[in-house]
């Protein structure tokens, strides 16, 4: 990105991030997801590190979060309302773990694993037991008193119920400490009234109740089903309760509803196997929730481990991935599946969606396109729906680039498949190849896939291949390795012998050379040659499969419509469904070894420029006779080469670790011997 292109950029998300904060602070409706709003506000993030002269006073990055709000009286915590630090894997975990163990070492930790709720903290006080205030967390030190509002809720017990466990915490002040939420089935009701009644829509409960603490009338609030579930109690004796565990027991025994469940284990595998049990398992929950809270259990050695900043160091809150992101789409690639249907597919920057990381999305068909408006360059928001291919939810107008330009399936047809015709059948939202009819394509395609180029299946020829097809027995590529002799046998054109001759010859090409596979998988535009140059670039089907659309450009001989053509084929559902097939079946191309040569097993970096030859060159013949090139000096690099104009950082880097370096004209003399 140009500094131009990064400011109009970062303008343009200044813009609509503020008129999201104006339709969700003032106007009280949220049209996005914390998702997509915290994607935004990270892209912008990302724009200002690299040019930090575009950051300006009114960025939105710039705002403190968690503001006293006016209106309320002030009341400062007794003791500070923390935040979590957020985990978002096992390792993430494990460090965590790790940096305890330095701090107390040789301490076997008990683990507390909660729910994390997703609503609005507040603490309530209770005096001998009957509730006297409730204060919002605001800054962590000062809150607001929203103790009017909070006594419209109805699982807020205003007396705490006696019975004899309970009656330590009935003397005195206690403070209770929790979310207030609204469950996901009163939130739609609530949100289909509004709609009815003409107002904005909610966009999820967590912001609906923090929106409904915040009003001036208690009366709106009451009206607002909200609710309240505890983690934690502050005593004034907190032997009360040794661990968090028996702080869960004791605000049961005093009548105030804890998050759960919450479990209590030994050992962190335990731990990741609650947070695996519960990451599908809490959509079944009341409450929406983002994650668990993971503490340890005993609240000596809690508190003991101190805090950091505004986070304890002995809790972290691990997060479920988002199921939604923004993305902008940089090419609508089509995909010819099977039946010779025409699906396009919106090829996307790199981001992480539900835990993975997501390149293409499908855009089903060229209806589905003209309704949600979606141009290359647009921003989107991309969600996974149980499906191998995420989707394009809409797109975020705002954003649009001015030279963005409507889709147009017809054109971008012609254009991508100039070769080909296409019609669109009556009724039918899906353009096709013309004349094609999926048996005749199916042929087509296993006739390729046998023939002498590609895995070479003895005995499999044409004639075959239509008997086999026209008896069902191949309904996709993958099926030729679930015949048998005795299926086989039936069929007018075979004997014992032939039979088992055919299906010995396609048993035997189980384990292919990468290119062949590569090139027997029929992608449009994929020839011998580009497959040998694909196999050698990427060595294993898996890289090639997950190649983004610029990597793809990157390889030699590999221009714009081939890296499209090879895109739309690994981002269509019916091609991930016949790799999965092949790979249980066993079928799997053989990873291409690296070239053996003289420097077989040697790394090479490069810093500076070089006078000789260009960098590629340099790789290219490294990579000729059999060495790697790398793009960044690591741990095992062999040599460093040294051009000129050279960085210091590059080559402090390769002092520390201790990497060999060598002159321009040694690595000449290495190359040329
Ligand atoms: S324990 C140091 N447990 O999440 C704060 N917090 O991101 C210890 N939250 O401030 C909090 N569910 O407002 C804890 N089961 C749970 C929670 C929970 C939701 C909220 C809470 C906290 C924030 C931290």
């Amino acid at each position: 990105m140009t500094k131009n292109e990064a400011a109009s950029r970062a303008n343009d998300l200044k813009d609509l991030l503020a008129k999201y904060d104006y339709e969700y602070y003032i106007q009280d409706k949220t049209s996005v997801s914390d998702a997509v709003y915290d994607g935004l506000k990270s892209e912008l993030k990302k724009i200002e590190a690299d040019y930090p002269e575009l950051i300006t006073p009114d960025s939105p990055t710039q705002r403190v979060v968690g503001t006293v709000l006016k209106g309320f009286s002030k009341v400062e915590h007794s003791a500070r309302m923390l935040s979590l630090n957020d985990v978002f894997s096992k390792d993430d975990v494990e460090a965590w773990i790790k940096r305890m163990d330095k701090l107390l070492p040789g301490h076997q930790h008990e683990f507390f694993a909660q729910l994390k709720f997703d609503g609005l903290a507040a603490a309530l006080i209770y005096q001998d037991g009957k509730f006297v205030q409730a204060v919002t967390r605001g800054d962590g030190t000062i809150g607001e008193d929203v103790t009017a509002n909070v006594k419209t809720i109805a699982s807020v017990p205003l007396n705490l119920r006696s019975s004899k466990a309970a009656s330590p915490f009935l003397k005195g002040r206690i403070e209770v400490r929790g979310e207030i939420v609204m469950s996901k089935k009163d939130f739609e009701a609530l949100n289909k009234k509004r709609e009815a009644a003409g107002q904005p829509a909610f966009a999820n409960p967590r912001n609906l109740a923090a929106g409904t603490i915040r009003q001036l009338d208690p009366k709106l609030v009451a009206a607002r089903p909200l609710n309240f579930r505890a983690y934690d109690l502050i005593t004034a004796t907190p032997t009360q309760t040794p661990t968090f565990m028996s702080t869960l027991e004791a605000l049961e025994q005093i009548g105030v509803a804890p998050i759960k469940p919450a479990e209590v284990f030994d050992t962190i595998d335990d731990v990741m196997r609650f947070v695996d049990e519960w990451s599908e398992k809490r959509n079944q929950l009341l409450f929406n929730t983002d994650g668990l809270v993971i503490k340890v259990n005993d609240r000596m050695q809690y508190a003991r481990m101190g805090i950091v900043g505004k986070t304890p160091r002995a809790a972290v809150a691990f997060k479920y991935p988002a199921e939604e992101a923004t993305s902008v789409v940089k090419d609508i690639v089509i995909s010819i599946g099977r039946t010779g249907a025409a699906t396009p597919v919106a090829v996307v920057d790199p981001v992480v969606v539900a835990g993975s990381t997501v390149q293409h999305a499908s855009l089903h068909n060229a209806d589905e396109i003209t309704k949600k408006d979606i141009r290359v360059g647009d921003t989107v928001v991309i969600f996974k729906a149980g499906d191998i291919i995420p989707q394009v939810d809409r797109v975020l107008s705002e954003l649009r680039p001015k030279s963005a330009i409507s889709f147009n399936m017809v054109r971008e047809l012609r254009r991508q498949y100039p070769e080909l015709e296409f019609e669109r059948p009556e009724g039918e939202a899906v353009y096709r190849v013309k004349g094609a009819t999926g048996p005749l394509l199916l042929k087509k395609a296993v006739e390729h896939f046998a023939s002498k180029a590609a895995l070479d299946i003895d005995t499999l020829g044409e004639k075959n291949v239509v008997a086999l097809v026209d008896a069902k027995l191949v309904n996709d590529l993958a099926d030729l390795y679930l015949l048998t002799k005795e299926q086989v046998m039936k069929l007018d054109r075979f004997a014992d012998l032939s039979a088992d001759n055919l299906i010995k010859a396609i048993d035997v090409k189980k384990r292919p050379p990468l290119p062949r596979f590569i090139y027997g998988l029929g992608i449009r535009h994929v020839g011998t040659q580009t497959a040998i140059d694909l196999a050698n670039h990427f060595k294993r089907l898996d890289n090639l499969g997950t190649a983004a659309y610029q990597e793809l450009k990157d390889v030699d001989g590999i221009g714009e419509i081939v890296a499209e053509s090879i895109i739309a084929w690994f981002a269509d559902d019916d091609n991930q469904e016949l790799l999965a097939k092949f790979k249980k079946l066993g079928v799997w191309p053989k990873d291409t070894k690296v070239a053996s040569g003289k420097l077989s097993g040697l790394k090479f970096a490069v810093t500076g420029s070089l006078s000789t030859m260009g960098r590629d060159m340099a790789a290219e013949r490294i990579r000729s006779l059999g060495g790697t090139f790398q793009t960044s000096v690591g741990n095992d690099t062999d040599y460093l080469v040294v051009g000129d104009n050279v960085g210091e950082s590059k080559l402090i880097k390769a002092r520390k670790i201790g990497t060999k370096q060598i002159s321009e004209q040694e690595l000449l003399n290495i190359l040329d011997k």
